[in-house]
């Protein structure tokens, strides 16, 4: 493919702002500057420089974030920024989107992707991908408390069950829970349902991700699509 059309599909612009990068000698392979943006290229593997950030070629974008607390998910927030403004303009550009919303004072792992067939297969009901929640809870979490989590508890939108595909009481006040499904406020609804109160929430793994010790809220990484199958 063509170096200024590579860029293009990555996110940096229209055609004529990446040929004008190539041009203008803002773009490295190998450590060397490439300034012909007709210049071909083999996208597997291909690892630019582009304004001196490494961008490794990807079809399609897939990544891992550390949601800090006081960011909204949406792309068009309402009192608080969006965890879009924490990625670069040209992941913002491909139109990722969260897969499943945290809430804007959850924190941990989010997946953002613009592969809208992988959306709808990891956020589907009927795929089970089990989701980690540490749970910060207002009152001691008693073993009652667990066995109905897991037992599973009726909310208010629907007279079927939720149930936790795993719980366990983590501390006193703490509850490490794994839900298969996504509804809005699953959580803090199940918790509240069982007489408690969550007062922190966070994203420890997702699927077979796991939020990885050494990314500090706010920073983010590739993650490779095929984790996922
Ligand atoms: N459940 C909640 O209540 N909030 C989240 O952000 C995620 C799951």
């Amino acid at each position: 493919m063509k170096l200024a059309q590579i860029l293009f599909t990555q996110g940096f612009g229209t055609r004529r702002v990446c040929a004008g990068l190539v041009d203008a000698g803002l773009v490295r392979c190998k450590g060397e500057v490439v300034d012909d943006p007709q210049a071909e290229f083999e996208t597997d593997g291909l690892v630019l420089e582009v304004e001196g950030r490494e961008w490794p070629y990807q079809a399609r974008a897939l990544v891992l974030l550390h949601k800090p607390s006081g960011y909204e998910c949406s792309q068009k927030p309402r009192h608080h920024p969006s965890v879009m403004t924490l990625l670069p303009g040209p992941l913002r550009q491909r139109g990722v989107q969260a897969i499943g919303r945290l809430d804007e004072d959850t924190t941990g792992l989010l997946l953002l992707t613009d592969d809208g067939a992988l959306i709808h297969r990891l956020t589907s009901p009927k795929k089970h991908v089990p989701k980690v929640y540490e749970v910060g809870c207002k009152h001691a979490v008693t073993a009652d408390q667990v066995e109905r989590l897991l037992a599973g508890v009726v909310l208010d939108d629907d007279p079927a069950p939720v149930r936790a595909a795993a719980c366990e009481a983590v501390g006193e006040r703490g509850i490490r829970l794994t839900l298969t499904e996504g509804k809005y406020h699953q959580v803090k609804r199940m918790v509240a349902a069982v007489g408690n109160r969550v007062e922190t929430l966070h994203r420890s793994a997702f699927g077979p991700l796991t939020l990885p010790d050494d990314l500090a809220p706010g920073q983010w990484r590739w993650v490779d699509p095929l984790s996922f199958g």
